[in-house]
């Protein structure tokens, strides 16, 4: 809720924009963006995630596949404008893997376009209640796994486990010969956003999500 205007602002106006998400889930973003005109791919490896996007997607024009972020084949390379791999890091345990995903996104954007990175932000297992690391975690402990409880607006709470990946592990893993990180942004819960969604307030001190925006060199 905290990112969905930050992701609209950077992403400009996305009437015949193509975007491409690694990790779609449900499609709920690409659903968001086709309601404004972009041509949208989603892929996710998950078979189940894949069939309800589908479901939920029923006349929109989005097009998913059942794939592994390592491995795209169904997407033209130079094709895409925009790649976004939103909460998707925290599902994954290797960083090698992460890296493969990336150049992935490389591989099929357009010179120019645009990546964009969301996930949770490295000291939110520090900062906030709802993210429990284990006993004797630190900062620099890298792939720990969080657990994490997240509630919705409608009041659900909904468990997680989350991978932990510090700053410097992600920007690393942003390949800055093929990528530039254009700005990092830490969507603020703002005293306005709270008195709207008490459920926030948890964010107050420290922000619970990091958006990387980089472009295609
Ligand atoms: C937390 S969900 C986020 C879904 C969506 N991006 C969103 O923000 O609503 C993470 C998704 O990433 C998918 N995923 C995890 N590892 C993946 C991989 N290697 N390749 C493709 N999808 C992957 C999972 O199946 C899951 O649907």
């Amino acid at each position: 809720m905290l990112i969905k205007p930050i992701l609209f602002k950077i992403l400009g106006p996305l009437k015949n924009k193509k975007i491409l998400e690694i990790g779609c889930g449900n499609g709920y973003w690409l659903r968001a963006f086709a309601k404004k005109g972009a041509k949208c791919i989603g892929i996710d490896a998950s078979f189940n995630q894949i069939k309800l996007a589908k479901e939920l997607s029923q006349g929109q024009g989005i097009s998913f596949f059942q794939e592994n972020g390592p491995h795209i084949s169904r997407v033209r390379p130079n094709s895409i404008d925009t790649v976004l791999i939103i909460k998707v890091l925290l599902e994954i345990k290797s960083k090698f893997v992460i890296k493969k995903i990336i150049k992935q996104a490389n591989l099929v954007l357009k010179k120019g376009g645009q990546l964009i990175i969301s996930d949770l932000h490295p000291c939110a297992p520090l900062a906030i209640p709802t993210v429990t690391p284990p006993k004797g975690f630190r900062y620099h402990n890298s792939g720990t796994v969080l657990k994490a409880i997240s509630t919705t607006i409608d009041k659900k709470k909904v468990y997680f486990k989350d991978v932990h990946w510090t700053l410097q592990d992600i920007t690393q893993l942003i390949d800055t010969d093929k990528f530039t990180i254009n700005q990092i942004l830490e969507p603020e819960a703002t005293a306005k956003i709270i008195r709207k969604y008490p459920s926030l307030v948890s964010r107050k001190f420290c922000p619970m999500d990091i958006i990387f925006d980089c472009r295609k060199k």
